[in-house]
């Protein structure tokens, strides 16, 4: 998404536009913003100005050095356009083919994908007339966002709310993202597990969840049918993605097995226990009357069953390694019988468990290593799934 063309009409809504563009111009994004003569009465054109680094148009024309300046042009180039917060009214002139303003006008000449966000009053939101212009929108090929439900402007509470600024921004990429992955069942394991020593203590790791919540995401984007199984984590799990969260190892594995046979391709993003305590005990151990050492025992490896079944699945492992990190990791993909494997090692800077990012190299089965730079885990989801892609029938 490199220029976007943030459409803003009046409603109290308008004052989220302001983040909305924040969040495009932060992830790289141009943002044009057009505003209605009524979102200026809202929110201030400084504002977006400010924000996006450039005039916040509202009228059709400017006069500049006596110059008339066509600000139609401002669509050449633009990836999409975005009509957030959409209020009832433009909704209709949309819907009615009215080119009575500039943001009005931008929308009938736009040859780009158009993102509509309604955000209105319960009641207005469930009148016949805004719900067949809405239809009629979607008709005309926009993507239109489903509004929150919540504590509206008016005080009452319903649907109507506009959506938070970085779910529609999630919601425009996932608009303008190919779907290439269309309809393919898919399995993510994501986080760590938790192995219980009593109802207060367990064994567990410094996982975040966080590049498998990103696969699962981008997956979704793509077009995927995507499980998400998942160990604890602080992660808020992507919209239309299955999610199913277990704790244990043994949980994990029987989540996996329930979900295999419908699936074609599966990401072993979780960082498994590969121990758990021998005993658990029913009550909270006193320190008192603790052993001073502790009894292990083995849990099943999900990934290695896997590979065992695995039939005309793809597999894609990941390793985690402090030493000889592409020998260990394409031992384990033969091991496993996986189609690739992503190895990072831990004690390079920004890879590894707790951050936003890291530094990997992918594997295959002939051994051939492709190391790749330092990406936040969100683009690295990306483009394991431009290489995955390549694997797919
Ligand atoms: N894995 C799994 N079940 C386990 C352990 C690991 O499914 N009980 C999966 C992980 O999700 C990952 C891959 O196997 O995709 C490699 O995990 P890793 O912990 O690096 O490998 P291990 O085989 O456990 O080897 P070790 O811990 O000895 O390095």
């Amino acid at each position: 998404m490199k220029k976007v063309i943030l459409g803003v009409t009046g409603g109290i809504a308008a004052y989220k536009a302001a983040e909305l563009a924040r969040i495009f111009v932060r992830n790289g994004a141009e943002v044009q913003v057009v505003m209605t003569p009524a979102a200026a009465e809202f929110v201030a054109p400084l504002t977006f100005q400010t924000l996006t680094e450039r005039p916040a148009y509202i009228e059709m024309y400017t006069e500049r050095s006596s110059e008339k300046i066509r600000h139609i042009d401002l669509l050449n180039d633009a990836d999409v356009l975005v009509v957030a917060p959409a209020s009832a009214n433009t909704i209709g002139k949309m819907a009615g083919g009215l080119a009575d303003n500039l943001l009005t006008t931008l929308y009938l000449a736009a040859d780009c994908p158009v993102v509509v966000v309604p955000s209105m009053n319960v009641n207005m939101l469930n009148h016949p007339a805004v719900r067949e212009n809405i239809e009629q929108l979607t008709r005309h090929g926009c993507l239109v966002m489903d509004p929150d439900q919540g504590e509206l402007a008016c005080g009452v509470y319903g649907s109507g709310r506009m959506p938070e600024p970085s779910d529609i921004y999630l919601f425009t990429r996932a608009a303008l993202t190919p779907k290439d992955y269309k309809g393919l069942n898919v399995i993510v394991t994501a986080g760590p597990t938790r192995e219980p020593l009593d109802p207060v203590r367990y064994l567990s790791n410094p996982s975040t969840g966080l590049m498998g919540y990103s696969l699962a995401r981008a997956l979704s984007e793509r077009g995927a049918e995507v499980t998400l199984i998942s160990g604890p984590t602080h992660l808020r799990p992507p919209a239309g993605v299955k999610t199913v969260e277990v704790n244990t190892a043994e949980e994990m594995y029987a989540a996996v097995l329930n979900n295999y046979d419908s699936c074609r391709l599966v990401f072993k993003a979780a960082a498994v226990s590969d121990f758990r305590p021998l005993e658990v005990q029913g009550e909270k151990v006193k320190k008192g009357s603790a052993a001073n050492t502790l009894g292990l025992a083995l849990n099943r490896d999900i990934l290695l069953e896997l590979g065992r079944q695995k039939g005309s699945r793809l597999l894609i492992g990941f390793a985690a390694e402090t030493e000889e990190e592409i020998k260990n990791a394409h031992d384990k993909l033969l091991g496993k019988n996986l189609d690739l494997i992503i190895v990072n090692n831990l004690k390079e800077p920004g890879a590894g468990f707790a951050v936003s990012t890291n530094r990997v190299s992918i594997i295959d089965r002939s051994g051939e290593v492709e190391k790749l730079p330092l990406m936040e885990k969100e683009q690295l989801a990306h483009y394991i799934l431009d290489r995955t892609a390549k694997l797919l029938p």
